[in-house]
């Protein structure tokens, strides 16, 4: 049997729930030394049976390794769990879900302590972990010579996208996505609810939709253009007016239907203000500026 260990950074692992868990099998398997800490001990069980060492505490989860990455709940249980581990000289790698200010908050926590704390988002799900052909990554963001040091590592259970020196940059590129993403999310129940009641087979629908939202996404990329060029109206195919006048239509069968546009009119409000404002040759870029308060 061949030793996968020399020469991989020792690390730990505090936090070993659907996720904290995939990532310490994936530093395991990677052959890199991981020491595990979990609330609910039970739950470092199988990671012991896979070769972790498994520490009583989280102090002495942080005690064992110079490299310590948290995946907790939430940004109260990260201030929780180490409330009693000495972090002075630690490497932090913070990939519990938060808001920016929760990541600047905690790197500066962390400064104060004397460790330095790099804040990283999740873009993928368990399965994906530990598998580089799903495509999941992380962000992260905070020191740029932290995320050189450990990079080899961090690109072990997914792939890592470096976004900035402020540590909040990679929760703030995490929930812009996820936020895009639930808008999305309620497009496509809307578009379900319409063919409900329908003799329309939902699983024929959802080919077709799925098709068509690839097929939009490049509105993504025009809108970045429109942002970074300020032009809002040369090459515009499908204008404001013509959008808004089309939104009557899309209410009038929710109505014949009988479903709630309560997904989509908060979306058409600001579109047809926008409108209003004397925007009707533009595309819907504008609606941006509309909801910056
Ligand atoms: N799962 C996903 O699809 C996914 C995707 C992207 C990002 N994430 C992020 O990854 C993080 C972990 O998610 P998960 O799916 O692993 O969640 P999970 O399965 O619910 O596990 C939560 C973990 O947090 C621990 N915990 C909760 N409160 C605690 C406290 N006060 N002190 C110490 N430990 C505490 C739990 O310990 P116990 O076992 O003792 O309860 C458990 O280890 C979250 O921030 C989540 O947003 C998850």
């Amino acid at each position: 049997m061949t030793d996968n260990t020399v020469g991989k950074r020792p690390l730990s692992v505090l936090g070993l729930g659907a996720m904290g868990a995939a990532l310490a099998f994936a530093w395991l398997a990677a052959g890199h030394p991981v020491t595990v800490w979990n609330r609910t001990p039970a739950r470092a069980e199988p990671l012991a049976a896979a070769g972790a060492s498994v520490a009583a505490s989280a102090a002495e989860a942080v005690a064992a390794n110079a490299l310590v990455v948290l995946c907790l709940l939430d940004d109260d249980s990260v201030g929780e769990a180490l409330a009693e581990a000495d972090l002075s000289g630690k490497d932090l790698v913070n990939l519990t879900t938060g808001s920016p200010a929760d990541a600047r908050a905690r790197a500066e926590w962390a400064r104060e302590r004397g460790a330095r704390l790099l804040d990283g988002g999740i873009m993928a799900v368990p399965p994906m972990i530990g598998v580089p052909e799903t495509g999941g990554y992380v962000f992260y963001s905070g020191s740029r010579d932290l995320f050189d040091t450990h990079r080899d590592t961090l690109a072990v259970p997914s792939g890592t996208r470096y976004v900035g020196e402020d540590p909040g940059f990679a929760a703030l590129h995490d929930v812009a996505l996820l936020s895009a993403m639930t808008g999305m999310f309620a497009g496509v129940h809307h578009a379900f609810a319409l063919i409900r009641k329908e003799d329309i087979a939902p699983k024929g629908f959802a080919a077709l939709l799925a098709d068509w939202l690839v097929a939009m996404a490049s509105m993504v990329h025009t809108t970045g253009d429109r942002l970074e060029s300020g032009d809002r109206t040369t090459g515009v195919v499908s204008n404001l007016a013509m959008m808004v006048a089309g939104d009557a239509t899309l209410l009038r069968t929710a109505e014949e239907q009988g479903v709630s546009p309560e997904l989509l009119t908060p979306y058409m409000a600001l579109m047809a203000r926008h409108l209003q404002d004397g925007h009707g040759e533009e595309d819907g870029t504008g609606a941006i500026d509309l909801l910056v308060r």
